[in-house]
């Protein structure tokens, strides 16, 4: 174990995700365990920057495990972008005597992180927080599995709707740049069309499909659409099929914020508190810019870098599964 590190803080930055809490818990508890002083940072860079650090103890940590959101609040700073920035930060920490950092974030939260060490030789170790799955080195991100549920259950009472009016949904589920949660809330409520922002979108095969499940007399469609699809979000895109495909009444619905609240399932929790210890013990064994991520079920790390740089790729053959359960 790594003698040097007394005093650990942890925060938590970019969108938060259901099991967040959860992690908090295990880093709170796992660092008193060994020993450690920990610290709370409240929103995220920012906070870090205003000097918004609190101590915490076993208690403060009490009766958070099954509730969705963090705590600590979370923000996405710009402030922190900046040399300025990250030097107030720094100046914080060598304040309150603070040794090494836990962040629990996403792609954004890691690069910050990355730099500040450059700059100011300040220890951090990582854990991948945020709904859309999208990071490497791990199987699992902290709130997808949460996230996908709550979508899947959402699509499920869509399906109930749909079936008896006999329309054509276009659902809209979070992902900005990533369709996992698109991929497997659609496989798991049997979408006929999944779209998502890595594979490019043609109208044309979406309207012969939707033909061929009328021709088949389906009583309903669902197309779940990625946030960030590249035809447009699900208004669009249902607006754009509405000129040419009329065998369906055509309603759209976008899930939105509500699949990044909400009690984490079993598996969110878990997942924080394996992360969670885990990222204190690698840090005091002198581990630094890495990532604690789950991969066939043991906990690995991964450095920074390799974790920012690395672009992780959806499963088309997940998506194609689905669709083809769907026909
Ligand atoms: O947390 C990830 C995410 O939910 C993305 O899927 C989504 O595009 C984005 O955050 C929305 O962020 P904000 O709440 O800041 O608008």
């Amino acid at each position: 174990m790594n003698s040097k590190i007394a005093h650990i803080a942890l925060f938590t930055s970019g969108g938060d995700s259901p099991g967040m809490n959860a992690c908090i818990r295990a880093v709170v508890r796992t660092g008193l365990f060994h020993g450690l002083k920990v610290s709370g940072i409240i929103r995220g860079y920012d906070g870090l920057i205003e000097g918004l650090i609190q101590p915490l103890n076993s208690h403060s940590v009490s009766n958070i495990i099954q509730r969705g959101g963090t705590i600590l609040k979370s923000a996405r700073s710009q402030r922190f972008m900046t040399s300025e920035g990250r030097k107030m930060a720094a100046e914080q920490l060598k304040n309150h005597q603070i040794d090494a950092l836990i962040a629990i974030g996403g792609n954004g939260t890691f690069t910050g992180a990355e730099i500040f060490y450059r700059e100011h030789q300040i220890p951090c170790i990582g854990i991948p927080g945020t709904i859309d799955n999208d990071l490497y080195g791990t199987d699992f991100t902290l709130g997808f599995d949460t996230a996908v549920n709550t979508a899947m259950q959402a699509i499920d009472k869509i399906r109930d709707t749909a079936d008896s009016h006999n329309r054509l949904f276009f659902v809209e589920v979070m992902g900005r740049d990533a369709g996992f949660i698109a991929t497997w809330s659609g496989l798991a409520s049997g979408a006929e069309a999944i779209l998502v922002p890595e594979i490019p979108t043609h109208l044309e095969d979406l309207i012969t499909k939707l033909e061929t499940g009328w021709k088949r007399q389906k009583s309903s469609s669902i197309i779940i659409v990625a946030e960030g699809d590249d035809a447009g979000g699900a208004y669009e895109i249902a607006n754009k099929v509405k000129e040419r495909f009329q065998h369906y009444e055509i309603k759209v619905s976008v899930l939105g914020h509500m699949q990044r609240g909400g009690s984490p399932t079993c598996f969110d929790r878990v997942l924080g508190g394996r992360l969670g210890a885990a990222a204190v013990e690698g840090i005091m064994a002198g581990r630094f810019n890495e990532m604690a991520g789950l991969i066939n079920g043991e906990v690995v790390f991964t450095p920074f870098i390799q974790a920012i740089q690395h672009e992780l790729r959806i499963r088309t053959e997940l998506i194609n599964l689905g669709e083809m359960l769907a026909s």
